[in-house]
């Protein structure tokens, strides 16, 4: 029934998410602790009314619009996407058939590897230098028709600065060069500013991690008007709903409520840095919302599964580059004090104790309404 290669392949794996109910505190896909802006609320009851019989637009315009606001990028240089997950998925499309080459730094975001199998395309996998530098050289001489760059990386938390992306984009003229910058409010800088010297350039965000709006699926494309006017070619019809492209305008409309979170995560993320070393683990810097905890040489998968007995999911990886390793999401201060808590007997070789009934997050909900 199916393709080949789709019999042939793995499914992309999305970390752990709580059945209803069920009470974990979430540090292993790297949502926003803190919730949405309370404008956000009230746009999306606005949109639940009669005007959910009639499809949306489909560029979604009020969205894009306060995104060119925002972003200070024209309208015909932005596309929205149900989360950038689509937008990857629709670059992936329109640029690679089979046995075309896609290259991109590893150990990074493992949805590119599940993409790029299923257009059958080839991967030049680069493995990034030592601290994460960004192996240049080899990612042009690999000469492929899609380069992509995460930056800051998953899961590395790793940063790029922006004259080396700048650079890149150029020996590579002519080839596209996507930068993932999901992460980037969280770090000191970002490449929109590069976007008008680069044609070939396509700089992917999202209103998952920042704006805390993992659940309502909205991510943004950057680029020059032809590379979005190719992506429109395989985009779905109405590919945004009127509540998310609602819910995105109020969101984009009030960017001062997301720095205001992103400034709290980063208080949070310094002292998680601070206090993981103090427990043992080897900590680089991070400019994203999670870090990458490591202990060279032993296998971290007992850490995660006992944490994950004592009520807290964080992610590791079971790949020999990652295997020493735990992908820690910042969450609240309450949270991740319970995250050393659990962490200091496990690593002695004991149990941890199991997370208490109430949810730490209770607290901090309150905070937020103030
Ligand atoms: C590097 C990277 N890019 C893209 C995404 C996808 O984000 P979205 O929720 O917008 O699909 C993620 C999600 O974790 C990510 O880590």
């Amino acid at each position: 029934m199916f393709r080949d290669s789709i019999k042939k392949m793995a499914a992309y794996t999305p970390g752990e998410q709580p059945r209803p109910g069920e009470k974990l505190i979430k540090l292993n896909t790297n949502e926003n602790p803190y919730p949405p802006s309370p404008k956000v609320r009230r746009a999306v009851t606005k949109a639940t009314g009669g005007a959910l019989r009639l499809y949306p637009a489909p560029r979604g315009d009020e969205f894009v619009a306060a995104a060119s606001r925002y972003y200070r990028v024209p309208r015909d240089m932005i596309l929205a996407g149900n989360g950038s997950d689509e937008l990857l998925g629709m670059l992936f499309r329109a640029v690679l058939g089979r046995g075309d080459k896609v290259a991109y730094p590893v150990p990074t975001y493992s949805l590119y590897d599940t993409l790029a199998e299923i257009q059958e395309a080839r991967v030049a996998r680069v493995a990034f230098g030592p601290d994460f530098i960004l192996p240049i050289p080899e990612l042009v001489r690999a000469r492929a028709r899609l380069t992509i760059v995460c930056n800051p990386n998953s899961p590395s938390g790793s940063f790029t600065p922006i004259a080396k992306l700048s650079a890149l984009a150029g020996a590579l003229a002519g080839r596209l060069l996507i930068i993932d910058e999901a992460y980037v409010d969280f770090a000191a800088d970002n490449a929109l500013r590069i976007l008008r010297r680069h044609h070939n350039l396509v700089i992917l965000r999202t209103l998952s991690k920042s704006f805390s709006l993992a659940g309502m699926r909205l991510g943004l494309c950057f680029a020059h008007p032809e590379v979005i006017e190719a992506l429109l070619k395989v985009k779905d019809s109405y590919n945004l709903s009127r509540i998310a492209l609602a819910a995105g305008a109020a969101a984009v409309d009030d960017a001062a409520w997301m720095r205001r979170n992103v400034a709290r995560v980063k208080a949070t993320r310094a002292e998680a840095i601070e206090r993981l070393r103090k427990l043992g683990f080897s900590v680089a810097p991070s400019e994203s919302n999670f870090v990458l905890a490591r202990m060279p040489g032993r296998d971290l998968g007992p850490i995660a599964r006992g944490l994950r007995r004592a009520g807290i999911l964080v992610r590791h990886f079971a790949t020999p580059m990652l295997r020493d390793g735990l992908r820690i999401s910042i969450g609240t201060p309450a949270e991740m004090s319970a995250l050393y808590r659990a962490l200091a007997p496990l690593l002695a070789g004991e149990r941890a104790p199991v997370l208490a009934s109430r949810s730490p997050n209770r607290g901090n909900r309150r905070r937020n309404r103030r």
